[in-house]
């Protein structure tokens, strides 16, 4: 259930609530796709030292390697992880259209090959809603197309007409799932995603026939942040928040830097993933309140302070930027590690300023003094 506790403008300041506990929204999901953050971080260190709320997995990594049935046999992701609190599974529908090779979208599904050992390999609504079952996610993502930017109108309609169908065939599957005596999970709860590419028209037409579904219990924008100017996602998610209900959630899958999220936070969004806090952590640029750092430059040879001083994760509280650097320069893992922690901290503090932005009523303000700021390149 979400409760919508103080709006400001389009911004939202939310609580929703699972079997796994309940999360503070907005919110930023911390992506470990193959069941772990890349970079060395576990869910111990999420927990103790990061502020995570959710952690984030997805579908067809999991279902190519191990394999979803191995990890049913383990009692599930929480169980296979040492998770407790909620875990999003995105349902593969991005990631096969983003990383399988020679795939055929058909009516029923996809047809693709493994990225990692190349066997064909079949997926559609059921299959994918049957993977996510297996994991035991606490919120299952539909299968849907994210139609490549730029993509014909008349393509991309066709596209959004078979991810409508596509849902309903979701929230059918993970009706007969949860009924099921041996289902883990049985109060997994669905999203729904909105597609459209970057036609108002087609945005508006799809989230109107998808809001529909009742069933749903939260609503994505998908098929953004794929290679378009910003301006025009920004456009996107104003055109199709009004069409969003108002008391669900709406998550904007894959963004973005922290002005994104601010930005998007401001046009009434209250879900994100991104990749971008631990891969760019892993190369060894840095976000802090004062802007990006790039912790490898020469500058830092002798610097003694932390990444940032007002920064209280692990790296911060313990290291210098000179220590850090170092770590890069001489390649030890222990670099990519403690920035991941600084990066992914950073990300789960930035939603959190926002959180008690929103409740003080002075999110506005927080927007004018960090939105550009956070974009800018450290001093
Ligand atoms: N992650 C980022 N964008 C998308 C999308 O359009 N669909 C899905 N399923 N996942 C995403
Ligand atoms: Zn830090």
């Amino acid at each position: 259930m979400f409760t919508l506790l103080k709006q400001e403008g389009a911004a939202r300041r939310g609580q929703f609530e699972t079997v796994h506990g309940t999360i503070q929204t907005p919110v930023f999901m911390n992506v470990g796709t193959s069941a772990a953050i890349k970079g060395g971080v576990s869910s111990i260190d999420l927990k103790n030292e990061l502020k995570t709320q959710v952690e984030l997995c997805n579908t067809y990594h999991l279902h190519v390697r191990p394999g979803d049935d191995i990890i049913y046999k383990m009692g599930g992701l929480h169980k296979f992880m040492n998770w407790d609190k909620p875990i999003l599974t995105d349902s593969g529908g991005f990631q096969v259209f983003s990383l399988a090779k020679l795939r055929k979208i058909k009516e029923e599904g996809v047809y693709f090959n493994s990225h990692v050992d190349g066997r064909r390999i079949f997926m559609g609504p059921e299959e994918s809603m049957q993977i996510q079952s297996h994991l035991a996610s606490t919120i299952a993502m539909a299968f849907d197309e994210c139609v490549e930017n730029p993509a014909e109108h008349s393509y991309s309609k066709a596209s959004c007409d078979r991810t409508v169908r596509w849902l309903e065939r979701c929230v059918a599957e993970q009706k007969r799932l949860n009924g099921l005596e041996e289902t883990i999970n049985k109060h997994q709860m669905l999203f729904g995603i909105n597609q459209g590419c970057t036609y108002e028209d087609l945005r508006i037409e799809h989230m109107k026939r998808i809001r529909e579904m009742e069933y749903c219990s939260g609503f994505a924008i998908g098929g953004l942040a794929v290679g378009e100017p910003t301006e025009v996602m920004y456009n996107i998610i104003e055109k199709v928040e009004p069409f969003m209900p108002k008391n669900k959630p709406r998550y904007l899958m894959g963004v973005g830097t922290p002005t994104n999220i601010i930005e998007a936070v401001y046009r009434g969004v209250d879900f994100f993933d991104c990749v971008m806090p631990s891969r760019n952590a892993r190369h060894g640029t840095l976000f802090t309140w004062n802007g990006i750092m790039h912790i490898t430059n020469k500058r830092y040879e002798t610097d003694s302070r932390p990444i940032d001083e007002h920064c209280d994760c692990p790296a911060c509280r313990n290291h210098s930027r000179a220590y850090i650097r170092h770590l890069f320069k001489s390649e030890e893992q222990l670099g990519g590690r403690l920035a991941v922690m600084h990066n992914l901290y950073f990300y789960n503090t930035l939603t959190e300023k926002i959180r008690e932005a929103l409740d003080e009523g002075r999110f506005e303000q927080f927007r004018n003094q960090y939105s550009s700021l956070l974009a800018s390149k450290c001093e």
